[in-house]
Order: structure tokens, then sequence, then C-alpha cells
């Protein structure tokens, strides 16, 4: 986790550092801190707290500080989140910033004691600090090549020293990209940092290490051979990473949907062939030869991955598994089988973990991401990029409809490759999915009704989501959801398990949202419910004669296919969530303890 970045120009480094920081708060908020060169010296300034807090700590301190500087916002793994373990980490003239985790760092620790070093911290960073000042004799490059070639694990640094205006950065494994500008250089995690400044990034591999400055990038491997920079130009703009208006970054990006499904279907579908036009990195013959999908995934994504459980066997013909990430290490993948690793960001740690394990067994691999060019994308055969633009909400919304979406073209694409789906039946599913865009423009406009909702049950001590087939998915989703943002305790369960006992927890009032907008089971799961004194919300296609017979309070969706209303189910509940947490007055974008891209395992 943690956020880091590195400025070396012309201006002053520490406004450049505050407003980057601030771009990459989703990465981790729970302390922050700046290391910037002034008059030579080093000038450290860092504390437990938000980086808005530090900001105004640095603005009284008057504005102190040359052009080139290094900062850091920490999600807590090694030790609590304290001014102490708070970024910079100091050694002698050398100080460091650091994503990821240091694995040997107990015997680099002990090695680094018996040789006289003091550690003021918890972190595994401070060991790299020592590390690279028990190296540095006046070439920062040299003492962080030495220090990081007896590093094990992840790690993503950046360095610099005092008397030097020149910023070392190496990367194995946590994502680092540099940023170039005009008379200006930058570093940082994330792109999205980086777009107020510059288009023009390079994206460091693992075992790189680059030494910049406000001139000049140089790139070489670990044993010191000079690299070309591999430029690449980014198309997102500033505006798509700022708030534009709304008060949320969440609240927007709900709102975004329309535009970002209609980006992941774009030139993707050809009605015309009744077929799906992405790549992925299988021939006509390998697709045929398939018997399987495996899905890998984690958090949110997981649950669009349960999705493909009830559409590739229909419409492909393929049974489907699912696996949590984290749980991945006792999975037999048989030859024939397709392996789909799904993750918005692309560094989910667990994520990677089992898809490098997955190796070993020499099938397919493939990922939907959302991020061009980060990790997951590096190690699979091929990637369906979900082209969502970036997402700052912690709570995972427009990605999730993008990968959604994602699948059901994949699903298109093998149940056609598979000649398991007719002709006419892809193009009438192609033909729906192109008009989707417009159908969840028409739920947004549901918005009030739906915020009124929110209000009367924002609080409930917990809430029940229930849905069926390609709707269980969504109540998955939308309990998450709820419990991330709103804190209030939800689960989602499919519609026919509450009688096997969360009935229990039933009481008079207790809100259970139904997602019914097709099927006539779950209208036996509503009675069961309302029957014990529950209040149904359902969410039902317009025009549906029984539900509002049964349930207390009816949201009317468009009338959609049944795959695909589930993602008009989705943005309904995304909007039940936001409107909850508001009405609690709660820190919508950055719920507690959570962060949106989860380096660690
Ligand atoms: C974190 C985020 C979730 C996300 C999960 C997986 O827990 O808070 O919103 O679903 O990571 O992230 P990924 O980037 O792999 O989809």
């Amino acid at each position: 986790m943690c956020g880091i970045v590195g400025y070396a120009g012309c201006d002053k480094a520490g406004p450049v550092l505050f407003d980057t920081l601030k771009r990459l708060e989703y990465r981790g908020y729970d302390s922050a801190g700046v290391a910037i060169i002034s008059d030579g010296d080093l000038l450290v300034l860092k504390a437990a707290g938000r980086i808005a807090d530090l900001e105004k700590s640095y603005l009284r301190g008057g504005s102190l500080g040359s052009s080139t500087g290094i900062g850091h916002t920490r999600w807590a793994t090694h030790g609590p989140p304290t001014t102490e373990n708070a970024h910079p980490h100091v050694s002698g003239d050398v100080a460091v910033v650091h994503n990821g985790i240091i694995q040997n760092y107990l015997e680099l620790k002990e090695d680094l004691l018996r040789r006289g070093f003091v550690f003021r911290s918890d972190t595994d960073t401070e060991v790299l600090a020592h590390l690279i000042g028990s190296f540095y004799m006046g070439d920062l490059e040299e003492a962080v090549r030495s220090a990081v070639c007896r590093v094990e694990g992840s790690y993503a640094i950046a360095a610099l020293a005092r008397g030097s205006s020149r910023l070392v950065c190496a990367r194995n494994e946590s994502p680092l990209v540099i940023g170039i500008g005009k008379g200006a250089n930058y570093v940082a995690s994330d792109v999205s940092a980086l777009l107020p400044y510059t288009r023009d990034i390079v994206r460091m591999n693992d075992g790189e290490i680059a030494v910049i400055d406000h001139e000049r990038v140089v790139l070489r491997d670990l044993s010191g051979i000079l690299l070309p920079l591999d430029l690449e130009r980014v198309d997102w703009d500033v505006e798509a990473a700022e708030r534009a208006g709304y008060p949320h970054f969440m609240l927007k990006e709900i709102h975004e949907q329309p535009r970002s499904v209609q980006e992941t279907i774009a030139t993707r579908v050809s009605e015309m062939d009744g077929d799906v036009r992405i790549d992925i990195g299988l021939t006509v013959d390998e697709i045929r030869a398939l018997e399987r999908v495996s899905i890998v995934a984690c958090g949110t994504s997981y649950h669009a991955a349960v999705l493909a459980k009830y559409l590739y066997p229909k419409a492909a013909g393929l049974p489907v598994d699912v696996e949590v990430a984290s749980e991945f290490q006792h999975h037999l993948l048989r030859p024939g089988t397709l392996l789909l690793s799904i993750t918005q960001s692309g560094e989910t740690a667990d994520t990677l973990s089992a898809m490098k394990r997955a190796s070993t067994f020499g099938v397919k691999r493939i990922a939907i991401s959302n991020v061009v060019g980060s990790t997951v994308t590096r190690m699979v055969d091929e990637t369906i990029y979900t082209r969502c633009g970036p997402e700052i909400g912690v709570a995972a919304t427009k990605t999730f409809t993008g990968q959604l979406v994602s699948l059901i073209l994949l699903g298109i694409k093998l149940g056609r490759g598979k000649n398991h789906l007719s002709y006419e039946n892809s193009r009438k599913m192609l033909v729906e999915l192109t008009r989707l865009p417009g159908q969840i423009q028409e739920v947004l406009e549901r918005r009030d009704q739906i915020r009124e909702i929110a209000e009367k049950y924002a609080n409930s001590d917990r809430y029940f989501f229930i849905g069926r087939d390609y709707l269980y998915p969504i109540a998955l989703e939308g309990a998450l959801k709820m419990k991330e943002i709103s804190y209030i305790s939800a689960e989602g369960y499919p519609g026919g398990e509450l009688k096997h006992g969360p009935l229990a927890l039933i009481t008079e009032g207790t809100p259970v949202v139904a997602l019914a907008t097709f099927g006539k089971k779950i209208q036996a799961n509503i009675k069961e419910v309302r029957a014990r004194g529950a209040d149904v919300i359902a969410f039902a296609s317009e025009g549906d004669p029984d539900i509002s017979k049964i349930a207390n309070t009816v949201v009317e969706l468009p009338v959609a296919r049944p795959v695909l209303s589930s993602v008009l189910c989705t943005v309904a509940l995304q909007l039940l969530a936001y409107y909850t947490a508001d009405a609690r007055g709660l820190p919508i974008d950055k719920p507690r303890n959570l962060a949106k891209s989860v380096t660690v395992e």
C-alpha cells in the first residue's frame, strides 16, 4: 500500500509534493511526510494524520526548501500509524520513501543493529533507509543499487541525499511511474497524480533504477546497463481525475457510468457479425478446445467474477470456478482451462501472487483491468481493458460495471468461438448491450427516490440484500458497498438462503433489499421476509404487476434482459449506499481502514 511521489525541477518542491500526494491519498491516508533539500540540507516534515494538516505546518514554517523533494502517504503495514512510522525515513545523509514490503527486514535489521545503526520506527522501510545509508559514499545510485540487491520483497522507492538535486528511484513488484516534464521531472505511484503536470510518462519495470534531475532521466538495470526510456503518452485528462463539481468522487464516478460503459463497449461490438472484437490471445482452435474458465479476484472484482459463473455455462457451455485470490494456493488447474484475473488496479498483491502461482500450470492467462501497463497486464497473455478512466473513490463503482460489461463481452466471444451461442442470439444481446448506457442514465434519474429510501433507513443497524442468479453477485456487491462506506452491517445472500439461518436476524423494520428484475422465485423470498416483519425495498422492472403488491417500496428500473439488468441494479445499489453514507455524514471517498489498492498479501 502507500503512495510515493518525487519532484526534481525549477519550482519549489513543497507545493508540487503536497499536490501530487493529495492525488494519491486514496492509496492510504493514515500518515504522510516529505523530505526536501533546503540550503543543501535535508528538511523532513512528517506526521500522523491527513496530508492537508501536514501541508498547513509546512506553510506555517515558511514553505522552506529548494526544488528537489520526495513525499509519501502511508497505509500502515509494519507498525501503527504514528509520526515515527511515517515516511520519509532518514539515515545519515539519505532520506527514503517506500511502498511495498521488505520480507527479509528482520535479518537485515539485526545486521544493521550490530553495526550500530539506531532505529526510531517499527517499519521495514527504515531498514531500507539504513541499508542505503550504509552504502552511501556520495553516489546515491550506487548505494540504492547495492541495497536493493540485498533486499527480498516488493518495493517502489524514491530516495534523495543531502546536498544533491537528484532523485534515485527503484522498483520491484510495486508500481512506479516517471513523469517527463519541461524543466522538471516527476515520479509517482500512479499516473493520476501526475496529470496536472505532464502526460508523458515512463513506467518503471521490476529491477530498474532511475536517476532523475530537472533535465534528465537515466534508467539502468541492476547491473548498471543503460536502458532506453519507453515513453508513453497518457490520454486521461486532469478533469477526469478531479471531482468536477460533485461533492465526492464516488458520486461523480457513479454518474460517469453511462460514458464509461459506452467506452467499455465502444469499437468492440459488431452487431452485423453478431460478434465481439476483442483479442484474448487465443487462436480459434484454442477457444474451441477450452473446457473451463477459472477466475481469481478480490473484493468488488470477485463479485464481478461471480457473474461469469451464471453466464458462461449458458453462453459458452463452459463451467466456471471463481476463487478469492488469497485462497488460491491449493487450486489445481487442468489443461484446457483459461485463467482470468479481474483487478481494476492491476496491482492487488493477492491477485498477482495467484497469477504467478498459476503460471506453473502452463494454462493461458488473461486479465480484465482498468490500468494500462499495470503489473497484472505484464504477467498475462492478453488484457481486456475496462477503459473507465481513473477511479479515485475507494469504493469501486464505474470499474465494477466496466468489469461486468467486459465479462459479458468475453462471454459472447467465447460463446461464438465455441459455436455455443447462435448468431441470432448473440446479435440480439449485442444490440441490447449498446442500449445499456442510456438505461444506466435512466437509473441515475431515479436518484431522488433512492435518496429518500436511503435517508429513511440510514439509522438501521443492519441491511440484507437478496438476489438470485445473475443478481446474486449484485446482492453481494450491494451489501459490500453499503458496509464499506456507511459502516452499517450488511449481508448479501442468494434469495433462497435466508431461511437457512439469517432469517433469525430479521425483526420488525429490518431493511431487506430484494433484486427482483426477473424471476418468480424471488417473490416467494420477499414474502418470507415480509412475514417476519422486514421492510422490503424491491428493485424491479418497470411495469411489473406483482412486486408492488408484496414489497413495501418499489424502485422501477428499465426493462432489460436478466444479465444486463445486473448492471442496472448495480447502479441503483451504488446510489443507495452513497446516500446512506451521506445521510450519516461519513467520509465517503476514504472510508476508515480501507484503501483502494491493496498491494500487500
Ligand atoms: C481493495 C479495494 C476494493 C477492490 C479490491 C480489489 O480492497 O478497496 O474496492 O475491489 O481492493 O482491487 P482490484 O484493484 O484488484 O480490483
